[in-house]
């Protein structure tokens, strides 16, 4: 029996099935044998990285009782589903997980007697995302942006406000369309069912690793875990309204529920956005001149400074030094000390425990006309709306405004009327065809600005 590093052995298992005549140019290997090891969630080490630091490191102990609490709930990369001997069933269906979609999504990579493909995960994300979903698979250092880690459920290109979670659709999206200008492919070749599987799965990697961090979190406070496993599981079934979403939140002690209740509340958080004046089908060609230059003077206006970041000219060369969330723990460091050397040991600590080297997060350059959440004006709308989760890009909206034209824009708070928000949209997109050379009005003489 032959042992491998765990990090070799990752990136070996991230490919499928291990097979033994893959290396039969290994000799030595070949002459002690070889043996299928499944591949195994990875704990966050990140995140207890994080809590060390407080005054009650998280113990070995309580680390071992997390993960057996995490394989009780949500199982193995090869087998999600554990049967649950008393009842028949697994706690993933009590958490609204369709068993049927996560079971053909995780596993091993192989097609069946009919021709159906399984392991869909394996074969086509984790290379990149990364068997526990920590977006840190084998090939993940060596791309920018770095893929996303879900077990922080957050996400970036979706059609709701703020924190709140993706919908169902807004994950699919992702998944037809990619993420443009970055190294997420389109999966639109895909069956439908097979895209639905997927983003299942990615929900599942999602609400575990997320159970994860509030585990590793209330021990670190508390020193003990919130509830019993059962407890843990327990909360379910959420009472929904008519609308489907969940009237309370659940008890402390119920984290999956807890976890969950955000999930089941991301339809009631969509954005809908005030009708626009232009018929973007058929556009009035002096209506979308005359808003796009409302737009313009919002870009540089004082309560917006889009371009402080975006750069006077768009081109993105604003503000650079902010971390995005992933990397909140790098920029921490950097208010706590002032002295590089201990900087460069924690880093080099945090990367011992797994996190990827921390880069800083760059404004897009809008010139480009490359949008990484889409490029329909609604998508635009709906970043500029709200902003982007998990790094620095600002909301202009506030959560009363997001029902579209039932909301007069009085109520919808937000530092502009809602309308503006296409007038900064109609900018956005014009910004491809103008002139470089376009500095803000108020600060001729800045480095874009013509002479
Ligand atoms: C070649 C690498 C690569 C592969 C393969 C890949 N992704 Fe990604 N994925 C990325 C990168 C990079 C990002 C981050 C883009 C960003 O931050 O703008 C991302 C982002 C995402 C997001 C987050 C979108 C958001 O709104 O925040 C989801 C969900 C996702 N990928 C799912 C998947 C799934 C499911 C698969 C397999 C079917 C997959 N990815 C395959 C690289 C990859
Ligand atoms: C504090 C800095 C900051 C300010 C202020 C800011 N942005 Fe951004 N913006 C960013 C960053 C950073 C990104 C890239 C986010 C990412 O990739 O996660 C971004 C991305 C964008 C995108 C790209 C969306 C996509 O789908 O690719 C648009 C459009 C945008 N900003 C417009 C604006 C507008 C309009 C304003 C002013 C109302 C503004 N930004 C203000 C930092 C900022």
């Amino acid at each position: 029996m032959v042992r491998f590093s765990s990090r070799w052995f990752h990136a070996v298992a991230t490919k499928g099935a291990f097979d033994c005549y893959g290396i039969l140019l290994l000799i030595p290997l070949l002459l002690v044998g070889c043996s299928y090891e499944p591949p195994h969630f990875l704990p966050n080490l990140v995140e207890i990285e994080i809590e060390q630091d407080e005054d009650e490191p998280v113990t070995r102990e309580q680390q071992k009782t997390i993960a057996d609490t995490l394989l009780a709930l949500f199982g193995t990369p090869d087998h999600p589903v554990q049967k649950d001997s008393k009842e028949g069933t697994s706690p993933l269906k009590s958490f609204g997980f369709d068993m049927g979609k996560v079971e053909i999504a995780a596993g091993k990579t192989y097609s069946d007697a009919q021709g159906k493909q399984h392991g869909l995960y394996r074969l086509h994300c984790a290379h990149c995302h990364g068997i526990t979903g920590g977006g840190d698979g084998p090939t993940a250092p060596f791309l920018n942006p770095y893929p996303r880690d879900y077990r922080q459920g957050v996400f970036k290109f979706k059609s709701t406000f703020g924190p709140a979670k993706p919908t169902h659709d807004d994950l699919k999206r992702v998944l037809l369309e990619g993420v443009p200008g970055t190294s997420m492919p389109s999966f639109r070749l895909l069956p439908d069912n097979e895209i639905e599987a997927l983003v299942e799965y990615v929900e599942y990697l999602s609400v575990r690793g997320e159970t994860e961090i509030q585990l590793i979190e209330f021990v670190a406070a508390e020193g003990e875990m919130p509830g019993t496993v059962a407890e843990i599981a327990g909360g379910f079934p959420l009472a929904l309204d008519d609308e489907g979403v969940p009237e309370d939140e659940p008890e402390e002690e119920n984290v999956v529920a807890s976890v969950m209740y955000h999930w089941l509340n991301a339809p009631s958080q969509v954005i809908r956005p005030v009708t626009p004046k232009i018929d973007y089908l058929d556009p009035n060609p002096e209506e979308l001149a005359a808003s796009v230059k409302r737009g313009e003077k919002l870009f540089y206006s004082k309560d917006m400074q889009c371009n402080s970041c975006h750069g006077d000219s768009g081109l993105g060369d604003g503000l650079q030094e902010k971390y995005s969330i992933w990397f909140k723990w790098r920029e921490n460091l950097e208010t706590g000390s002032d002295d590089p050397e201990k900087i460069a040991r924690v880093v080099h600590q945090f990367m011992e425990a797994g996190a990827l080297k921390p880069r800083t997060i760059k404004p897009r350059n809008l010139r480009l006309g490359v949008y990484q959440g889409g490029r329909r004006p609604i998508d635009l709308y709906r970043r500029i709306y709200s902003g982007i989760n998990g790094g620095p890009m600002p909301a202009q909206g506030t959560e009363q405004g997001i029902s579209g034209d039932e909301v007069s824009d009085s109520d919808a708070g937000g530092s502009i009327p809602r309308e503006q928000i296409w007038d900064l949209v109609n900018y956005v997109l014009s910004l491809p065809y103008q002139p470089l050379s376009k500095g803000p009005p108020q600060r001729a003489g800045s480095k874009y600005s013509p002479r």
